[in-house]
């Protein structure tokens, strides 16, 4: 046989058609009429075969706990935090592997095959560290997990979050986390960026902190990380996520900071769904909403990625794990409404995020990892509308997860028996 896996008639994401060979874990041919000689034949025609969703900012330690203890019942950002403080402690390893698995079955059926997660490092007993290591290690075969040393109560603010930092990176966890905005003071949070960008350029890691999550104007941490990110030489690879105080911002203030940002080569990972929920709590009218600007930094040529965040956990009781969810909320909030913008909240959550947190071998050409999907859409914006069914999933080579398409049997007066909700093709 030529291929382990033979995909005719695949539509990309920019619109060209291709059939695609897998051989092993590879894409190993890219062409229209490749030989009809696969173990397994897939006909894509007319449907949208794209590279898999990538999250890069989500917390998998604390995803599907909703309401364990108690649920949040202010919704406020704070408040979350609190909670979590309190579920940390007592939530056991093998309850955190087993939610955690649970949460990577929904992924791989919703196309999302690398997720980047931050690890809370601030109990002592770093049980959520060796949760998501273990769960890290079961997954690799079908999905890329990263994890971000991320002292979730502050660098400074507790006598062993330093400690714990370095600890959980020595334990394996290979991106430096951090949350300046929570520090005591401006000036510890200003202090916690030094530091956290030292210790990744001594170890030759990523950066990627909760960096002004805020609505506070003044919270202005993502000059200091951009300027470290100069300073140490970490071009490309850092970002900041959130980034939310820079929705209020001076303008002129932000015409300055923008340029310095796309200078030094740093990232931004907003998170529509969760900031939206958790931004301007503490306005009356007009209440802001808190997502950071997209839209002006793409102008810059900063790459910005949506993340998803959180998925029924201490902060946001809803959630399914689906990329396509956080494109379509996202694509509202940042009002990215023309064609060439809600294309580009597709590619947000397929290459870019890819690029943001570093991923080698993705995408669909010849000699790429053989990971991608088969959506009931005819092209990337059909798919953020509806977001699309996931037909058909593979991921290093193997179908992992095929769903039926979702059209409606109808019983109607005069009308079609059947109705897709496709409305191209
Ligand atoms: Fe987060």
């Amino acid at each position: 046989m030529t291929y382990d896996i033979l995909i005719t008639s695949a539509t990309l994401p920019d619109g060209t058609t291709t059939d695609i060979g897998i051989t092993g874990d590879k894409i190993t041919a890219l062409a229209t009429d490749l030989p009809r000689d696969a173990g397994q034949i897939i006909d894509a025609t007319g449907d949208l075969v794209a590279p898999p969703f990538v999250d890069p900012h989500f917390h998998l330690d604390a995803a599907l706990s909703y309401g364990t203890p108690r649920i949040n019942a202010s919704g406020t950002l704070l408040e979350g935090i609190d909670l979590w403080g309190e579920l940390r402690d007592i939530a056991t390893v093998d309850e955190m592997v087993e939610r955690a698995l649970t949460y990577c079955d929904w992924a791989v059926s919703m196309g999302l095959l690398a997720i980047r997660s931050h690890v809370d490092t601030t109990p002592d007993h770093l049980n959520t560290v060796t949760a998501m290591l273990e769960v890290q290690r079961i997954v690799k075969p079908y999905l890329d997990l990263q994890l971000v040393a991320f002292p979730q109560d502050g660098l400074y603010r507790s006598k062993t979050g330093r400690e714990n930092v370095i600890r959980a990176l020595d334990m394996g966890v290979n991106v430096v986390g951090g949350i300046p905005h929570f520090e005591r003071t401006m000036e510890d949070g200003r202090a916690s960026v030094k530091d956290l960008c030292e210790i990744a350029a001594d170890r030759g890691l990523m950066v990627d902190l909760h960096c002004d999550e805020t609505d506070d104007p003044m919270s202005r941490h993502i000059e200091t990380l951009a300027y470290e990110t100069q300073r140490l030489g970490l071009q490309g690879r850092v970002a900041g996520s959130h980034l939310t105080s820079m929705h209020s911002m001076d303008n002129y203030y932000v015409s300055k900071l923008l340029p310095l940002i796309a200078e030094v080569g740093v990232s931004a990972i907003p998170n529509p769904l969760i900031n939206i929920v958790l931004q301007g709590r503490h306005d009356t009218y007009p209440k802001r909403r808190g997502l950071t600007r997209v839209k002006e930094m793409q102008a810059m040529g900063i790459p910005v990625g949506w993340g998803q965040d959180c998925v029924r956990d201490p902060w946001y009781s809803l959630g399914t794990g689906d990329m396509l969810d956080v494109a379509f909320m996202g694509l509202h909030v940042a009002q990215m409404t023309s064609p060439a913008e809600m294309r580009r909240c597709f590619d947000m959550v397929t290459q870019v995020n890819a690029q943001i947190i570093g991923l080698d071998g993705y995408g669909i050409y010849e000699g790429a990892t053989a990971s991608l999907q088969i959506l009931d859409a005819s092209d990337p914006i059909e798919a953020v509308r509806l977001r699309a069914e996931r037909l058909c999933v593979i991921s290093k080579g193997n179908v992992v997860s095929t769903k039926p398409r979702p059209n409606a049997t109808l019983s109607l007066p005069d009308r079609p028996g059947h109705v897709a909700r496709r409305h191209q093709a």
